[in-house]
């Protein structure tokens, strides 16, 4: 997770991005695995055995997902998408032609739909739950030194709020993910070290999959950077 992280991601907390920029990403965010999360994590539930906290924590984060049930909200699919109307994209540019995704970036949403569904669980949940729902601040997240914002003030903070003129009330998804990823968080890691301790074929399985996960997200992320028109010397400038 210290290595999830991409050389254009600075790019999206800044101003200077055009509305083709932001399209281009956000609709990649989207169709790549915004969309389809519920549905990948009710795959990871399917293969998961009778462990009644494991099921439980994973039916709780995919009743959120798809509901927004636990944060009052809404489907977080939906939610995503009601910011992007507040950016001003037409909601209906967000449905899937099939024909628009960088290659990179459908062979990263090809993989979390085929190993999301495979064995062992704990590389399927842990694919998930941690590498993708999770950040390259997870290890200072788990610390205590970085404090994820909430409420108002994590919408206030928002790069698309302060940059980019969304209006606050379309930013439920930063409300609701602030409201309740902080206990997922907690889940997630509690689920996989528990049932994937060191030194287990378990274990392995874990780390594999989130290695192979993070070479497909690079290079999804250098795709959808390519379409963006940027290049890593931006970072620098
Ligand atoms: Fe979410």
């Amino acid at each position: 997770m210290d290595r999830k992280h991409h050389w254009a991601y600075p790019a999206l907390t800044r101003p200077g991005l055009t509305r083709d920029q932001l399209f281009s990403h956000f609709r990649h965010e989207y169709l790549v695995y915004v969309r389809d999360f519920p549905v990948l994590l009710a795959r990871a539930l399917g293969v998961t055995p009778p462990l009644v906290g494991v099921r439980r924590a994973l039916a709780e984060n995919l009743y959120e997902e798809q509901t927004g049930g636990l944060s009052r909200t809404d489907a977080h699919p939906v939610l995503f998408v009601r910011m992007m109307e507040g950016l001003g994209f037409d909601p209906a540019s967000f449905v899937d032609d099939d024909a628009w995704l960088h290659p990179a970036a459908r062979r990263y949403r090809d993989f979390l739909r085929a190993r999301s569904a495979a064995e062992p669980w704990q590389a399927a949940v842990a694919l998930l739950t941690v590498f993708v729902e999770g950040s390259v601040n997870e290890r200072a997240e788990l610390a205590g030194t970085f404090v994820r914002r909430r409420g108002e003030d994590a919408v206030r903070e928002h790069a698309l709020v302060k940059h980019y003129g969304c209006p606050p009330e379309a930013m439920a998804l930063t409300r609701a993910h602030a409201e309740v990823e902080g206990s997922h968080r907690a889940d997630a890691w509690r689920i996989v070290l528990e049932h994937a301790p060191d030194g287990s074929a378990a274990a392995r399985a874990v780390t594999s999959v989130c290695e192979e996960a993070l070479v497909a997200w690079h290079a999804s992320r250098d795709g959808v950077a390519e379409r963006m028109g940027l290049e890593p010397i931006s970072e620098a400038s």
